[in-house]
């Protein structure tokens, strides 16, 4: 199977890693992409400028939307979601709006498309991993679901899955999800899309804030020593994830993407501070109070096994090639951060 001539709808296409997959999709000949994304946190020449790519600009929870873009499609990703965990705790009923709601709507929308092959949705890793700061194990795709979450992000993304069970038990619908870890890479734009309340509408996750900051020859702010570990995934291996999800994955079940590989965010910005050459040392800062994750990296063995995928960027090389991006794109990025600076005097640091 592949993706030569079929019809495809990436939802959050705009975004970081939706943009990306559309990208790789165009290598694979595929008949059309539809992309639904209402650029709350993306930029739209994230997308492949060709025939083949149409941009419906507009939430997936919108009903117009839903009857323009139709059922027709062999594949369906799922990845739009209220970026990310901070600004869904300024504003729970956004991320409702934008990260929960739209799953529901979606697989309501599709319960009945004869054509459809593969819905893939993008789960988190975080919504299972366990809060520890003792050593972690790494997490599979059986691990319990807590039902104490620390943000109305991570409740929503598990909440997706229950969605995607429901509709695949009551109505065949052909459900999988894929579990990210920390994705980075290309296309990480700081400060895409609308201002959604904090900082971190700006800084989003800590690789791109990392590097950014690294290549201005600042100080890398590390909260708690820089203790926490993360399982960081370069975008290509979570787009060839994502695909092996369409293609391979089995309908109902949930398949972790991962690097299997434990960083931990000291390593992360000393790894950054090397590779930029930044002098200046490291600033050391306090947990931030509603973070209790700590330690975590995901189990590949599953999605080995069954899917055939393993990621194969080591962290140093996609590093590399995100430091290379940053700095070859840096007026795309300045003009996206500087769109938000009026507002960070308003905003609420949680
Ligand atoms: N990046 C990571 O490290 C990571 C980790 C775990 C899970 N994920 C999941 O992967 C997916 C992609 O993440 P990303 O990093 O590319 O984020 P992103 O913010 O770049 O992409 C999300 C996209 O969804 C769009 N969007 C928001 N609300 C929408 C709506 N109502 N209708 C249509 N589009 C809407 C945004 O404009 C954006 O383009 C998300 O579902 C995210 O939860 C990402």
């Amino acid at each position: 199977m592949t993706f030569d001539g079929q019809a495809i709808l990436v939802v959050g296409g705009a975004g970081f890693v939706g943009s990306n997959l559309c990208h790789k999709l165009m290598e694979s000949n595929v008949g059309s992409i539809k992309v639904v994304d209402n650029l709350l946190s993306a930029e739209p020449e994230n997308l492949p400028d060709d025939d083949k790519v149409e941009l419906f600009q507009g939430s997936i929870a919108d009903d117009v939307i839903l009857s323009r873009i139709g059922i027709n499609f062999d594949y369906v990703f799922h990845l739009a979601t209220y970026h990310g965990n901070q600004s869904s705790i300024h504003d729970p009923i956004k991320d409702h709006e934008h990260n929960n709601i739209t799953t529901l709507k979606l697989c309501e929308h599709l319960k009945g498309a004869n054509k459809l092959k593969k819905l893939v949705y993008s789960s988190a890793g975080c919504t299972v991993a366990k809060k520890t700061y003792d050593d972690a194990k790494a997490t599979d795709e059986e691990a319990d679901v807590s039902l104490y979450h620390d943000s109305p992000y991570q409740i929503s993304k598990i909440v997706g899955e229950f969605y995607g069970n429901y509709y695949w038990m009551k109505h065949g619908l052909p459900f999988v999800k894929a579990r990210f870890q920390n994705v980075y890479g290309p296309r990480e734009i700081l400060g895409a899309g609308e201002w959604r309340g904090t900082p971190a509408t700006i800084w989003r996750n800590v690789t791109p804030t990392f590097i950014w900051k690294s290549l201005l020859e600042e100080a890398l702010p590390l909260e708690n020593e820089g203790r926490a570990s993360r399982d960081f995934i370069y975008v290509d291996d979570i787009v060839a994830g994502l695909m092996a999800c369409a293609l391979k994955g089995k309908d109902g079940e949930v398949y972790n993407l991962a690097s299997g590989v434990e960083t931990s965010i000291k390593t992360l910005a000393e790894t950054i501070n090397n590779l930029t050459e930044n002098p200046t040392p490291i600033e050391y800062k306090n947990p931030r109070p509603w973070d209790r994750s700590g330690k975590r990296f995901g189990s590949t063995e599953k999605a080995e096994q069954e899917l055939g995928f393993k990621a194969v960027v080591t962290l140093e090389d996609g590093l590399r090639k995100t430091i290379q991006w940053t700095q070859e794109n840096q007026e795309l990025i300045v003009r996206n951060m500087e769109k938000h600076v009026a507002l960070l005097s308003e905003a609420s640091f949680d």
